[in-house]
């Protein structure tokens, strides 16, 4: 698909920038210049002014701008650079290919965790680097393409959330002594006071979201760089997350969540989701839970079947949403005519998942129906790796982490896919 901007392209409100932002858009002029901070902070749209300006000044033609993946580079970064650009000058969007030319420049549009985009940008050589949420990507993609920024005077841009004080980004460039005095790094802290654009209310509310868990806290308001550690659910308070009462009929969709194991854990999870101008609320209204290794039995993919059709003849479940190693059970289920439910699948991405799913919690978006004992225990019990954490990794702990990785699916499946419907209103932090 292409977008070409044309009159009807809404253009970008401006609103104002701070003291903090006007420095970095005038100074940024390091060879790697770095914003992180809090969440809404304004690091995305300072960057994409100092990007317009950058690439306009630049003798270069070629240049690559990275996300995540190509989709959140997208909805986070090009919706609203095209918005900024207005039609001051001729722009094309070339999604499928990811191209984005802009006048007579070329920026390659990659999401540095899609299968293949490292060899993509092994091949390049461009003028200079955006690169939105930096630390979500993996080191060996970003050191790839810091490589390809070999053009004279060619300049790189990053910001992100901080992470862990362990990650290769704080502890390779933002906290690097040496390239810090030589110059050649440059950082700017921001703070949610550093976007004058976000109402007291707004700003009130991110802090009190973020409140519940102290990690979340110190690194999405205080833009600090520490370990997450402990429960990672801390905020889950059993007498306010779950409830007991319900009526199917309240809801607008009801869909089945899994998490798949052979010789482990096997999960089935009911979500009811219902939706008000607050956004989206999901209810797990029962789970179906196998533990192979306890029971000494395992189970095949067609007795996961009889549950799975169990559950949608019980609860008249239109979709269903495996993890993407169900491969197996995925191709059983399309093969068998009593499952009618739309099976689909869906991308993880763990530390995105998780804070989005705690920012449910914590907002009382998310609970758990008494019967689901399992799904209450691990929502309690669900931990960081601390191991992880010393190589700079965000991760949970591989145990009790089969109910919290069920949930997942009918969460943040709909989501990832942009259906509006099932998307709408989820809390952006
Ligand atoms: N100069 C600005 N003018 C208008 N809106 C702004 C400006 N700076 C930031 N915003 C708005 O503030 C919100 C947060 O900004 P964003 O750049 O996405 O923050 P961050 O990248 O730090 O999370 C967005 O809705 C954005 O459009
Ligand atoms: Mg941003």
């Amino acid at each position: 698909m292409t977008t070409t901007v044309n009159m009807e392209t809404p253009q970008f409100k401006f609103g104002s920038f701070s003291p903090k932002a006007k420095d970095f858009i005038k100074h940024s002029d390091a060879f790697i210049n770095i914003e992180y901070g809090a969440v809404r902070s304004s690091k995305t749209i300072n960057m994409s002014m100092r990007w317009i300006e950058y690439i306009s000044h630049s003798p270069h033609r070629e240049f690559l701008m990275t996300a995540r993946t190509r989709d959140t580079l997208e909805r986070n970064v090009i919706t609203d650079l095209i918005k900024m650009l207005g039609n001051s000058i001729p722009i094309k969007f070339d999604k499928f290919n990811g191209k984005l030319t802009i006048g007579s420049n070329l920026i390659w549009c990659i999401g540095l965790n899609d299968e293949g985009s490292v060899d993509k940008v092994a091949g390049m050589t461009v003028g200079g680097w955006y690169a939105d949420e930096v630390t979500r990507c993996p080191k060996s993609a970003i050191e790839m393409a810091i490589s390809r920024c070999s053009l004279p005077d060619a300049k790189i841009f990053w910001n992100c959330n901080p992470d862990s004080p362990y990650h290769y980004i704080y502890t390779d460039y933002v906290d690097n002594t040496e390239l810090l005095e030589s110059g050649d790094v440059k950082v700017w802290h921001f703070l949610l006071d550093d976007n004058p654009n976000l109402t007291k209310e707004y700003k009130e509310h991110l802090k009190r979201v973020n409140s519940k868990s102290e990690v979340f806290y110190k690194r999405n308001i205080l833009g600090e760089w520490v370990i997450a550690e402990g429960a990672i659910y801390d905020h889950f308070v059993e007498s306010e997350n779950t409830f007991t009462e319900y009526n199917l009929k309240d809801y607008d969709e009801l869909i089945l969540g899994c998490d798949y194991g052979v010789s482990t854990v096997c999960v089935f999870g009911v979500m009811g989701v219902w939706k008000n101008q607050n956004g989206n609320y999901y209810d797990l209204l029962d789970e179906w839970y196998y533990d192979a290794q306890s029971k000494g039995i395992s189970k095949s993919d067609n007795e996961y079947l009889q549950e799975m059709k169990r559950l949608q003849d019980k609860y008249n479940i239109r979709t269903c949403y495996l993890p993407h190693d169900a491969k197996s059970l995925k191709t059983a289920a399309e093969k068998n005519h009593s499952i009618k439910m739309k099976l689909n699948t869906y991308k993880p991405d763990t530390y995105g998942d998780i804070e989005t799913i705690q920012n449910l919690i914590a907002t009382n978006h998310f609970r758990i129906h008494t019967s689901c004992k399992n799904s209450i225990t691990q929502a309690q019990t669900y931990s960081w790796d601390t191991k992880a954490q010393s190589r700079g990794e965000d991760k949970p702990l591989k145990i009790n982490d089969h109910c919290p990785d069920m949930w997942r699916g009918p969460i943040i499946g709909p989501m990832r896919e942009g259906n509006k419907t099932a998307g709408v209103g989820v809390i952006r932090i």
